[in-house]
């Protein structure tokens, strides 16, 4: 099996990027190594843990771009001047337009923090998915890996995990516990399934050989 080239795309503090960096070293993804870590923002904490681990970054700030196309552009010949075969959305914060889908058709995913189909699509991100499910008192939420699609957290789901809501949680509590008890556990794992040619998408959805 050939070992594929992972690009991670990040916009904060990188602690999904992290727990790639951690599985890759602790052998849990065996045939991915990430070659590049690219960010919408300047100056993130992501940027030093990939500097910590000797892995390029590049920077391509959102706010240079007078729209979402010219910025997807640029995303777009960045990954592909990395030869990815894989691109990780962890904490991207931008949407990125359908051309950057097209040229790379399921070979893109997203984790989100949430059960898709609940608390997703355009507005939900970071904290806020947190503060709605606190919201409308849901007893379980947690975390989803998908494909990313040109519709926003609509992509065929690859893996999720629930997590227990609490009667005192804030979002920020929240947050961290669906970090630690899924995201950063079942982002690797897919990750992992991609690299081994183990996913497979057929009509529009994933099983896994
Ligand atoms: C994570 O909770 C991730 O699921 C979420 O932002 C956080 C980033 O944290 N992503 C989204 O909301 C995307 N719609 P990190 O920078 O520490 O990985």
């Amino acid at each position: 099996m050939s070992m594929k080239n992972i690009v991670v795309l990040v916009s904060g503090g990188g602690t999904n990027l992290q727990a790639l960096i951690d599985a890759q070293e602790n052998g849990i993804i065996k045939n991915g190594r990430i070659t590049c870590v690219i960010s919408s923002k300047p100056g993130v904490f992501a940027l030093e843990r990939a500097g910590k681990h000797s892995i390029p970054t590049r920077v391509i700030p959102r706010k240079e771009y007078p729209d979402v196309t010219a910025y997807s552009q640029a995303v777009l010949d960045a990954i592909l001047e990395e030869n990815a075969d894989l691109v990780v959305y962890a904490g991207f914060m931008t949407i990125l337009d359908e051309l950057v889908v097209r040229a790379m058709p399921n070979r893109m995913m997203n984790v989100h923090p949430a059960l898709i189909p609940s608390f997703c699509g355009k507005g939900y991100y970071g904290l806020k998915v947190h503060e709605e499910a606190l919201k409308k008192g849901v007893k379980l939420t947690g975390a989803t890996v998908h494909f990313v699609t040109e519709v926003c957290d609509g992509g065929p789901i690859i893996l999720q995990k629930a997590v227990e809501v609490k009667d005192d949680d804030t979002p920020e509590v929240l947050q961290r516990r669906v970090m630690e008890q899924a995201e950063w556990i079942i982002l690797p794992k897919a990750v992992a399934l991609f690299c081994d040619d183990r996913l497979e998408v057929r009509d529009s959805k994933v099983y896994i050989k």
